[in-house]
């Protein structure tokens, strides 16, 4: 079975699709079989995996995308899936194990203009097609919007854990808070098809801070996150395992040449890469892995120190 996690945050712009590529392309890299659900109509991970010519060409045929598995007479999870999705200049393959179920901008229309015809909700459809794929893998990872969309809550759904990337600020603070009960309203209103279909019960494996700026002091956003993690677990909203990792993500200008290159960091050029960002990824990665009891192999050493010499 599969180990399937939602990256989610109400907010904008934290670094949700950054950290989700990189850390599925290090579980690739370290030989797990890895899929990446996109449920962002922005298309962020698809584009960035897929790079923008390949996506492009997908786009002739709308059938390809996520959204065609809400559709009557639509295609199943299955057959929309891209394979070893992470190519080179001359289309080889470039990092063995990393799928990807890519959106397109028409993810939109699961919003309000596709026609519900299973008479059960869309996340409830959606768990039944997971449940035909999971087996090919060790991770199943989510991409989410910065909103409690039909989308999000597929991916919601769909999740055993639910990681928060996060910018140390204050706003994101409050975007936790707000996140903590959408989750819990989310929960109450799906508990009925839950128990039917027997999907997992999501909960917060932690909060991964990212974009840290050099020399920056973050001790008070980190104390005031802590506390609410400590609150939400004294009241059961998040278990007691749920940590902000020590491993944080730094701020690298590395990130968004990574995107133009449609690389994810663990495949970019040893002088691009050799940066602290590089070995935050694989830490955090790490840090994933365990908390999820998925033992590291032999790979992740071998990846640091490519990465790092
Ligand atoms: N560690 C980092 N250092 C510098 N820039 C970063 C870092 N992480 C992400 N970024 C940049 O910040 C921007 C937002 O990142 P990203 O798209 O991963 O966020 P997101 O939470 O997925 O956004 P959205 O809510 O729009 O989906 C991007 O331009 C990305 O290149
Ligand atoms: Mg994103």
């Amino acid at each position: 079975m599969a180990t399937k996690i939602s990256f989610l945050n109400l907010k904008g712009g934290v670094g949700k699709t950054s950290l989700l590529v990189n850390v599925a392309s290090c579980l690739a890299y370290m030989g797990k079989r890895v899929l990446v659900v996109d449920f962002d109509a922005q298309s962020n991970s698809s584009i960035w995996l897929m790079r923008l010519d390949r996506w492009n060409a997908l786009n002739r045929n709308p059938e390809n995308f996520i959204l065609n598995v809400f559709k009557e007479n639509g295609s199943s999870l299955r057959n929309c899936i891209q394979k070893d999705v992470v190519r080179d200049s001359d289309g080889e393959i470039a990092l063995k194990g990393l799928d990807l179920a890519p959106a397109s901008f028409n993810l939109m229309d699961l919003e309000h203009e596709v026609p519900d015809p299973w008479e059960k909700p869309f996340y409830a459809h959606f768990y039944e097609e997971l449940k035909e794929v999971e087996s090919g893998y060790d991770f199943i990872f989510f991409d989410c919007p910065p909103s409690f969309s039909h989308a999000a809550q597929c991916a919601v759904f769909g999740s055993d854990h639910i990681i928060v990337p996060a910018n140390p600020d204050a706003l994101s603070i409050v975007g936790f808070h707000l996140l903590i009960d959408k989750l819990e309203s989310f929960k109450r209103q799906s508990l009925r098809w839950r128990s039917e279909i027997q999907s997992p019960d999501p909960q917060v494996m932690g909060i991964s801070i990212n974009a840290v700026k050099p020399g920056a002091n973050i001790d008070i956003p980190l104390e005031r996150f802590n506390a609410q993690v400590e609150r939400f677990a004294s009241q059961n909203k998040v278990p007691e395992t749920a940590c902000i990792f020590p491993e944080q993500i730094h701020h690298s200008v590395t990130v968004g040449r990574a995107v133009l290159q449609g690389l994810p960091m663990v495949l970019m050029s040893k002088r691009e890469a050799s940066m602290k960002v590089a070995e935050d990824y694989i830490r955090t990665t790490q840090r994933i892995l365990s908390l999820s009891a998925h033992q590291p192999d032999e790979r992740p050493a071998e990846a640091e120190s490519s990465l790092l010499n």
